[in-house]
């Protein structure tokens, strides 16, 4: 498993169900990492995709967009964590809101998944976040508590796990919390439960290259997990730079 302690900020490519091999052979040669930083950039890339880009690997690291609950077994097109390590993936989001939605993810799924991972020494990076009808009724802190309190498992501790708060509302449609929303929503994560104090915590929805550095400036905003600009190299650059 990465140690998280080594790096100072994590920026985390998801892909969705996008990429094709011309795609990921243009983006990795214009990629471009600062090795003088000590930031953790991940790519979560369809499962089709992980071994090309782990022979194509330019300092970045592997990262898987869910996996299977089930180690092994009659579970026709799962993906086992185990088989996840064993392409070299270091980080897998859990949890995403597309995939409680469209996919009925519980938490007690989630937490299922993120304890597999850890078992197979990958972190889990769990999501969580509120819908705009549950921010406008004031509602955004009982959700995040309630998932948290369902999804991150016994396991889960600062070394070996990430969460990252996303709302849904934010998800692909350009708006953003405020940065007061953003620092206070991360706030209230890390007061809720002592474990999670240390924990990285990293925000996503509609991070883009303009509103990405004052994000990063908020101190406990520990990285973004980006979705639509990480498809365009250029603005993915802007971004970890
Ligand atoms: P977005 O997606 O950056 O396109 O809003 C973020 C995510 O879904 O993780």
């Amino acid at each position: 498993m990465i140690d998280l302690s080594h790096f100072s900020s994590f920026f985390v490519a998801n892909w969705k169900l996008n990429s094709s091999f011309e795609f990921i052979n243009n983006f990795v040669s214009s990629l471009n990492i600062d090795k003088s930083t000590k930031k953790c950039v991940s790519i979560c890339a369809p499962y089709i995709y992980l071994n090309h880009l782990q022979v194509k690997r330019k300092d970045f690291y592997l990262g898987a967009q869910d996996c299977s609950c089930f180690e092994g077994g009659a579970y026709t097109g799962e993906v086992s964590a185990k088989m996840l390590n064993e392409v070299g993936t270091s980080f897998c989001i859990v949890g995403h809101s597309e995939r409680r939605q469209y996919f009925n993810e519980s938490n007690k799924i989630i937490k299922l998944k993120a304890i597999r991972l850890i078992e197979n020494n990958i972190i889990p990076i769990i999501c969580i976040g509120e819908t705009l009808e549950e921010k406008n009724n004031n509602k955004t802190q009982n959700i995040l508590k309630n998932q948290l309190d369902e999804s991150v498992p016994e396991s889960s501790n600062q070394f070996n796990t990430i969460i990252a708060y996303e709302p849904i509302w934010a998800i692909g449609t350009g708006l953003t919390p405020s940065l007061d929303e953003i620092e206070n929503a991360h706030r209230y994560i890390k007061k809720l439960n002592k474990k999670f104090f240390n924990f990285k915590i990293i925000y996503g929805g509609s991070v883009n290259s303009k509103n990405s550095k004052p994000i990063s400036k908020i101190d406990i905003v520990n990285g973004a997990l980006i979705g639509g600009a990480s498809l365009n190299i250029n603005e993915f650059n802007q971004i970890i730079r």
